[in-house]
């Protein structure tokens, strides 16, 4: 979708949206409507059941007086409440309802309206994002689509007294939308088009932008005796890799800010192997992957000021003559030893080299690691928040202030002593799960735990986070690209620039 920013007239044809204002009357524009409608306006507020709350919007299609298809009133809810989120949902909500109504263009008009605080240039550029995401469609596939099935929103146009400067402070998010939905778009793709090698090849397109990208290959990863990882591929015919980017925004001698991601491109579970129904779904086990890559793109399009280092373990977990069984033991990177008691854990073996390396190569000021990681997660959070597991109290906390404002919600759950001796094997340093499945998501963490050496980390759960069955309002359903909007902001409110 294109999005355009222009002074605050009415269109010429097509579609606009004015505000309406919770227990109050409409934005100025909106009252201009009105009186050439003869108040057909008020009529179908008075009429409905229609109360102005944030994101709702009744619609009047062709209304006589006005030369328009049609007028939207979006509701802003309390002006007092409205926030860049709140914003954010505006414009989200007014792409799906126009997205396929025969409606091309749509002009939003932003008003500036008593008791928001939100600047009017930051108002535009926030409703413009949320439309901007909630745009976002995977398509490719369909080749026999019939046109009236079609999408037909093709422009969006924002109308504001400051557009100049409500399109300078969309610059940023357009990058970081751009990156949300290269997320998107490597969780969707099939596990037969985005496996190790192709995913990274993917991510060799950052170079344009400045990532500087590296890929590993089981040789080379057999000399850093990354057996763990290793292992869990061992029973596919695609060969793994280990994706290295790096983005240089900062001053040389700043330590970088390492971002780690499970990028397992297809989990069948292994010889341990999953139940068929469903299984489909383990297409997106390489969701925390997708999303460092993804996030590396937003940084590096807007050009962020810090040091940053991405990291993806990207393997398929098959079962085959070749492949991994139960019981048997490998050695990590880190010399530690693991029996592998269930090859469905393939996650944490990954994660386990992964972040070993990056520590050991980058001296990182902290690692946040990403990972479509346990089924549990679902069970305890659902689909509202990241389960997130931290040896650093002062990450947790920014973490979870860029969760709240941006609507990529963490939940922190406890690591201790006591789950970590759930992982005691009798014949090697650990095993690879509990003996029962009593706290599955926290045996996980601390499983990863033993790999971080000590450094700053946090752990994000995204298992319940990285698709989605329903629609949100800035996030179409499917995959969703959680995570690259939470950690730029992570990035941006307190690694830039300090
Ligand atoms: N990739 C799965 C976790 C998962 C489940 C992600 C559902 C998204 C949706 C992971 O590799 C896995 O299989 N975990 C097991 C761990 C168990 C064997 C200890 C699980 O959660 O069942
Ligand atoms: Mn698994
Ligand atoms: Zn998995």
């Amino acid at each position: 979708m294109k999005i355009a920013f222009a002074s605050p007239s009415l269109p010429a044809a097509g579609a606009v949206v004015v505000f309406a204002l919770e227990g109050r009357n409409f934005s100025a524009t909106g009252a201009y409507l009105d009186k050439l409608s003869a108040g057909a306006l008020s009529r179908v507020v008075a009429t409905g059941r229609f109360s102005a709350k944030r994101g709702e919007i009744v619609e009047l299609l062709a209304p006589a007086g006005i030369d328009l298809s049609r007028v939207l009133l979006i509701g802003l809810g309390k002006p007092e409440a409205l926030d860049a989120l709140g914003a954010e949902t505006l414009g989200g909500n007014v792409v799906a309802r126009l997205a396929s109504s025969g409606e091309e263009a749509v002009t939003v008009i932003v008003d500036e309206v008593e008791g928001v605080a939100l600047k009017p240039a930051e108002l535009a550029a926030r409703i413009a994002y949320g439309a901007l995401l909630r745009s976002y469609r995977f398509d490719k596939y369909h080749t026999k689509k019939k046109p009236e099935d079609k999408p037909s929103l093709a422009k969006l146009t924002i109308g504001v007294a400051q557009d100049g400067a409500a399109k300078k402070a969309f610059q940023p998010l357009e990058k970081i939308a751009e990156g949300v939905f290269f997320t998107r778009d490597l969780v969707t793709e099939p596990a037969n088009i985005i496996y190790p090698e192709t995913l990274a090849k993917q991510a060799k397109a950052l170079e344009k932008l400045g990532v500087e990208v590296e890929v590993l290959g089981e040789a080379q990863m057999r000399k850093l005796c990354m057996g763990a990882l290793l292992g869990v591929g061992q029973g596919s015919v695609r060969e793994s890799q280990l994706l290295v980017m790096r983005w240089n925004g900062g001053k040389a001698k700043d330590a970088p800010v390492a971002f780690i991601g499970k990028g397992v491109t297809f989990d069948t579970g292994g010889i341990s192997i999953k139940p068929a129904a469903g299984m489909e779904d383990m297409k997106w086990d390489m969701g925390g992957a997708g999303t460092v890559v993804g996030l590396m793109k937003a940084l590096a399009g807007r050009k962020a000021k810090v040091n940053v280092v991405g990291v993806a373990g990207l393997v398929e977990n098959m079962p085959s003559g070749s492949a991994q069984r139960p019981g048997d033991v490998v050695t990590s990177m880190s010399g530690q030893t693991i029996e592998v008691l269930n090859t469905d854990a393939e996650g944490r073996l990954v994660l386990a080299d992964a972040l070993w390396y990056t520590q050991d190569r980058f001296k990182p000021k902290f690692m946040i690691d990403l990972a479509t990681l346990t089924g549990a997660i679902i069970i305890a959070l659902g689909n509202e928040y990241a389960g997130l597991f931290s040896n650093d109290d002062g990450l947790v906390e920014k973490l979870t202030a860029a969760g709240k404002a941006t609507g990529e919600q963490v939940w922190r759950l406890p690591l201790g002593e006591a789950y970590d001796k759930m992982l005691e094997s009798p014949i090697a340093d650990m095993q690879n799960i509990s003996g029962d499945r009593a706290a599955g998501s926290i045996t996980a963490a601390q499983f990863l735990q033993r790999f971080v050496n000590g450094v700053p980390w946090a752990h994000l759960d995204i298992a319940a986070m990285a698709w989605s069955k329903k629609d949100k309002p800035t996030v179409p359903k499917g995959g969703t690209g959680y995570g690259v909007r939470l950690l730029d902001r992570l990035v941006a409110d307190n690694y830039e620039g300090k």
